[in-house]
């Protein structure tokens, strides 16, 4: 009997003492398990006489129905605990910084297409595209250009093995072919026929030989053609001068339209941006010196003709300028070569944000 009233304030207070699950499970399995102290006297049991046994047994039974609610309080309460420790020592602090990730940039050139973009859609523009590797017929011939014509030799012109028919192919030396492209497609003459107008913008890859700080093999350009029944100069100037102004940025931005010849238009000008030069720098803006930035003119007679439209009925402007050089001019940088290094470090100084899309209402630039 004494035993019994030992084991009991041992076990009790051992489950008291327990400090954690483990420690707990210990003084379960001392007292409950197999070899536990209570289990060895059921085992006593078999050797009593009946009315011992009986006595002893209850007493016995009632002794491990308490330990076992005293463990499974414990249990409840170190449970709990446990999860408290746990909560407190994981909190997140919501107010910590992210940790920084590595965010890549759009190219320049790919900023400066969207840039364009942006503002001859709102002019009603839509983005027209044609192959790099072109056929002499459209990259030349179409343009007004005929073979053995010395005004070939205004473009250093990678030529290509000609084609299993004989037909001679090239790198397109800009992205005019495109022009004809565009024309001769049937939709759009029905829809020429039809009293619409044609109004096309071609960004794309051109090529020439030529090599040095402002030149590479291979470039970019945009392409704008109008055709339609009344397209006259005054609108290719107005349209030229929204555009400069407004991808510059800068709102009185002289333009200088200077006479001058390609094959493909009639009459032609190059167009000139207002700057000035300060200690070595050049500053975009009314001043006293020009840039040239573009080519453009009335399309050409023939090559309406040659493109399968009426030149008595249709008429039209178009232009041409390089993306890298307009980038290079608003965006300061200074060598055209480095465009195409694909070195990061230029790229993180000079890239764009990819979640920005250039729009004329929020801003086109950085
Ligand atoms: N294709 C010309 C060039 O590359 C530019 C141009 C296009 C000029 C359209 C006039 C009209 O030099």
């Amino acid at each position: 009997m004494t035993d019994l009233s030992t084991i009991r304030s041992e076990a009790l207070g051992a489950v008291q003492a327990a400090a954690d699950l483990a420690a707990l499970d210990a003084v379960r399995v001392g007292v409950l398990g197999k070899k536990g102290h209570v289990t060895g006297l059921m085992k006593t049991l078999g050797g009593m006489s009946p009315d011992e046994r009986k006595a002893f047994g209850a007493r016995l039974n009632e002794l491990k129905g308490e330990i076992e609610s005293v463990l499974e309080a414990r249990r409840a309460a170190l449970e709990t605990s446990a999860l408290d420790a746990r909560l407190a020592s994981e909190r997140v602090d919501v107010s910590l910084p992210t940790r920084p990730e590595g965010q890549g940039s759009l190219h320049p050139i790919g900023q400066v297409m969207d840039e364009v973009g942006a503002i001859f859609g709102e002019m009603g523009f839509t983005w027209a595209e044609g192959p790099d590797i072109e056929d002499d017929w459209h990259n030349f011939t179409a343009l007004n250009i005929p073979p053995d014509h010395p005004a070939r030799q205004m473009q250093d012109t990678f030529y290509l093995p000609p084609r299993a028919d004989g037909t001679p192919i090239v790198l397109r030396t800009h992205t005019s072919p495109v022009q004809a492209r565009t024309m001769l497609r049937p939709d759009v003459q029905k829809m020429l026929a039809d009293g619409g107008s044609l109004r096309i913008i071609v960004p794309g890859r051109t090529f020439r030989i030529d090599s040095d700080a402002t030149h590479t093999p291979m470039f970019h350009q945009v392409e704008g053609l109008v055709i339609d029944r009344t397209t006259h100069m005054g609108h290719l100037k107005g349209c030229l001068v929204d555009f400069c102004r407004a991808f510059f940025e800068i709102d009185d931005l002289p333009l200088r339209f200077r006479p001058s010849y390609f094959p493909f238009t009639e009459p032609s000008a190059e167009v000139d941006i207002g700057c000035s030069w300060k200690d070595g720098e050049l500053r975009i803006g009314a001043g006293d010196s020009w840039l040239e930035i573009l080519g453009s003119g009335m399309v050409h007679p023939n090559v309406i003709a040659n493109c399968g439209l009426d030149p008595a009925v249709y008429q039209g402007f178009a232009f041409g300028m390089g993306i890298d050089r307009i980038g290079m001019l608003k965006y300061g940088i200074p060598d055209l070569r480095s465009f195409f290094d694909s070195d990061l470090r230029w790229l993180r100084h000079y890239g764009f944000s990819a979640l920005e899309w250039p729009s004329l209402t929020g801003g086109l630039g950085r």
